[in-house]
């Protein structure tokens, strides 16, 4: 009797001891603030999600035509705005758009000089403000699969309100092990079809990655979705 009084503070202290040394799990970042870090860091070694050439895709719609010829093109989170200045240099009339000021901060710094017909606006995709442009291609490289679920239903109203029938979508989901969009190709496949199908005909969709590492880091599959705003159906 007299030991286990003895031992209760002990317990305590020791449990105490630990809550010191073995910080909380902290709570996840707001995206927000997480993309205002990444795009404020001046560090030499550019973040892993900053691409190191333009994706294939995105060159296989230039050259095949499916982007027309100087169409209006919004980026939606466009980040450093590298896609968005090369499609700009090929003659398309481009905005490029991010919440994060950092990033529309950097992809104006880093791009000023480019000759084309270029904008960059901070925006959210998931709010009322609309962007400076009525595109008739849309990209999203990375942007959908990083928004918090409540938000998604804001995105799909606003990608939709924003374009005519017949924009062209290319849009990049990774697969992720923390189960956004899903955890498997056939998982993105049918969660994109979901929520956008019904505005959007999915032409095409094929596997991509969105970090690919050569350096034995780690690499990050995705999906990739060939899509047409399809005629506004009645009561969209
Ligand atoms: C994975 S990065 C991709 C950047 C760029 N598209 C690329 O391919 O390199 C995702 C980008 O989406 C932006 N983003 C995330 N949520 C957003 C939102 N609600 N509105 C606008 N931009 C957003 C982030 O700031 C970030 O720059």
């Amino acid at each position: 009797m007299a030991g286990s009084v003895k031992r209760r503070p002990l317990i305590r202290r020791v449990r105490a001891l630990i809550h010191r040394l073995v910080p909380k799990r902290r709570a996840p970042e707001e995206p927000l603030e997480h993309w205002e870090a990444v795009w404020s860091r001046n560090s030499a070694v550019p973040s892993r999600w900053r691409i190191s050439s333009i994706p294939q895709e995105v060159s296989q719609a230039v050259e095949s035509g499916w982007f027309p010829a100087g169409a209006s093109v919004l980026d939606l989170g466009c980040g450093a705005g590298e896609i968005a200045a090369w499609l700009s240099d090929r003659g398309f009339k481009v905005l490029g758009v991010d919440f994060a000021i950092a990033a529309i901060e950097k992809a104006k710094r880093e791009c000023e000089g480019s000759g084309g017909d270029l904008q960059f606006q901070t925006l959210d995709v998931c709010g009322d403000i609309p962007p400076l442009i009525r595109p008739s291609v849309l990209i999203d490289r990375g942007c959908l699969h990083g928004i918090r679920p409540a938000a998604i239903p804001r995105y799909i109203r606003n990608v939709t309100a924003w374009c005519d029938p017949g924009t062209r979508y290319l849009l990049f989901v990774r697969i992720a092990d923390r189960g956004e969009l899903g955890k498997s190709f056939d998982a993105v496949v049918r969660n994109v079809t979901t929520a956008l199908g019904h505005s959007f005909a999915i032409s095409r969709t094929g596997k991509t990655y969105l970090v690919q590492s050569e350096s034995g880091g780690k690499s990050v599959p995705g999906v990739v979705f060939w899509m047409v705003r399809r005629e506004v159906a009645p009561g969209e």
